[in-house]
């Protein structure tokens, strides 16, 4: 499920022709405001989900928190030309979550199942939380993972399509500067320090970078000025210790960054 990146695999960067933007490994999609960027994502989100449900009979989505992607998932279930995407085969994964009740207004699952999860004809058993309070969290999400992903031909026991976020501090899901999630190990899930670089300060489960990285289609999702300043340092050739964002090297997978104007350096 696992491998080491190697940098001939990677993608030359192919900038938007309308707008300009930080020169990221892979490929950049800016658009000028929100409603283009959340088209172009979730248009790459059904041609994604088609492909792999005609492949393999099922989807493997793994969703963020944080405010940016809140409208987009909205958009996913109210708009008709998104509805289509094939939740009924869709396998519902969470990138990280906070040491918190599912009842707390910090829970990821929580705000995602009441926008997603409860409008959709999503299967139960194919929703999988991460049970962020337990002392065996990562163990027990990784696990899960491995058995249902089993499933599939080998080389393709990994996860589809994974959208990610951006904190101010560069970190990613729950993979903050310095962590022991960026870093060859054979983990695919990690129990994690609450962060001191960002709020709220309580402890995280997190995907890895190793797992992440095995993903077939990796999309950060980023919008806003106050991030233009840490992809221009991400461009700039940052570490992931510095910014672990700056991490994101998929191995066989492809890699597409989602930005706005705003998040490109434009007023
Ligand atoms: C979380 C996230 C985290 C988030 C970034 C960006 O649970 O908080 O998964 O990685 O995506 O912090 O958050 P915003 O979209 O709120 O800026």
């Amino acid at each position: 499920m696992i491998g080491e990146p190697h940098d001939d695999e990677i993608q030359v960067e192919a900038l938007d022709d309308q707008l300009g933007g930080p020169r990221l490994r892979g490929t950049v999609i800016a658009r000028h405001n929100a409603e283009d960027l959340y088209d172009a994502l979730a248009s790459d989100l059904i041609v994604h989900s088609a492909n792999c449900v005609r492949q393999f009979g099922d989807f493997h989505l793994a969703l963020s928190g944080g405010r940016t992607p809140f409208p987009l998932y909205e958009r996913l279930m109210y708009d008709p030309r998104f509805r289509i995407l094939p939740w009924r085969r869709t396998h519902l994964w969470i990138v990280d979550e906070r040491c918190v009740p599912f009842e707390s207004e910090l829970s990821n699952f929580s705000r995602i199942k009441e926008v997603i999860v409860d409008h959709s004809d999503i299967p139960p058993e194919q929703v999988h939380p991460m049970l962020a309070n337990t002392p065996e969290s990562a163990d027990r999400y990784e696990r899960e993972l491995r058995d249902t992903l089993g499933w599939r031909p080998k080389g393709h026991d990994r996860l589809d399509f994974v959208l990610l976020g951006m904190g101010l501090d560069g970190h990613t899901a729950s993979i903050f500067p310095g962590s022991p999630a960026l870093h060859g190990s054979d983990r695919l899930v990690m129990d994690v320090a609450a962060p001191t670089t960002s709020a709220p300060a309580v402890p995280r489960c997190t995907l890895t970078m190793q797992m992440l990285n095995a993903s077939r289609f990796v999309a950060p999702f980023i919008m806003g000025a106050d991030k233009a300043s840490i992809l221009q340092r991400v461009a700039n050739g940052a570490t992931p210790d510095e910014l672990p964002i700056a991490g994101l090297r998929p191995v066989a997978g492809e890699l597409r960054w989602f930005l706005d104007a705003a998040a490109c350096g434009h007023s």
